[in-house]
């Protein structure tokens, strides 16, 4: 089984790219998330996990989530990372984190996709986000190929720069950076509500039609980059920048499962 989270569309893309190489079923956990369903989940095949980089490692609300579900059935798992170029040491804590659970780690490997974390960098514009992904689509078939044939991903390369941003810059990261003190909406906004329903962690809501930021934001990017209107701002860094959504969509063979499915446990 499938489970990815996507802020911008990168994982999502790569999710169902595996899913209709492999055949198997692919479940997007943002409402899982939102809503904080931990519910045991069943799959007999390997599971996958889709997720896109956040400070070289997996996002804390995935990590979070993952610590408090169950996953029965198989034992196997691997993990596909999505980023704008390194993952780091991000593997030696999926590591961890596989022993913790009880399940038999398959590897972690990483795929560039573009970047999309407009507070911070810059997004490519829609010809180089597709040049990106066109370069991007050999290594997608090739581990949907392993987790096909079961084999483990081959371990990464990794230097004593990925451990130190695996490690000491991502506990900073989080402190220092993610907050959503520097969000603001413009008169451009026709509040339409999006920002506050594409949120994983209910962090917006909504205040005389305009969008209030409260405390628990992730910087995922999607209220900023999925506005109709790109009537959200982040201080004065995105001023006319690129808002990134993934220009290439793929549509899953087999039906997309939703959180009441049936053959959830
Ligand atoms: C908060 C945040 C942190 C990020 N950290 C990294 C990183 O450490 N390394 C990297 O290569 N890309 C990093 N990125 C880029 C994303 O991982 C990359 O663009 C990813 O494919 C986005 O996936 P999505 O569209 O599924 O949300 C970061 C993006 C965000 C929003
Ligand atoms: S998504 Fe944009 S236009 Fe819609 S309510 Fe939010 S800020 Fe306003
Ligand atoms: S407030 Fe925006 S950037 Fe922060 S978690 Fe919600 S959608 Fe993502």
């Amino acid at each position: 089984m499938i489970l990815y989270y996507s802020g911008t569309g990168n994982s999502e893309y790569v999710a169902k790219r595996i899913g209709n190489e492999v055949q198997d079923e692919v479940i997007n956990l943002f409402e899982k998330i939102r809503n904080q369903d931990f519910s045991d989940l069943f799959s007999d095949r390997p599971w996958v996990i889709v997720v896109p980089t956040y400070a070289w490692r997996i996002p804390r609300i995935v990590e979070n989530w993952l610590m408090k579900t169950k996953l029965g059935g198989s034992p196997d798992i691997y993990f596909v990372m999505t980023c704008g170029g390194s993952n780091g040491n991000a593997g030696a804590y999926l590591k961890k984190l596989c022993k913790v659970k009880g399940l038999s780690n398959q590897g972690c490997i990483s795929i560039t996709m573009p970047e999309n974390y407009i507070a911070l960098y810059s997004a490519p514009e829609r010809a180089e986000a597709l040049a990106i992904i066109e370069r991007a689509e050999q290594k997608i078939s090739d581990s949907a190929k392993s987790i096909r044939k079961g084999t483990a991903f081959s371990e990464p390369q990794v230097t004593s720069k990925d451990r130190l941003k695996s490690g000491l810059v991502n506990d900073l990261f989080y402190p220092v950076y993610v907050h959503a003190k520097k969000f603001y909406v413009t008169d451009a906004c026709v509040s339409c509500e999006k920002c506050e329903k594409v949120c994983p962690l209910k962090n917006i809501r909504m205040e005389n039609g305009k969008p209030k930021w409260g405390k628990q934001c992730t910087h995922c990017m999607a209220c900023i980059c999925r506005c109709p209107k790109e009537a959200i701002e982040y201080g004065k860094h995105t001023n006319g920048m690129v808002r990134y959504i993934c220009p290439k969509k793929c549509k899953v063979d087999r039906t997309e499962k939703s959180s009441w499915s049936s053959s959830w446990l």
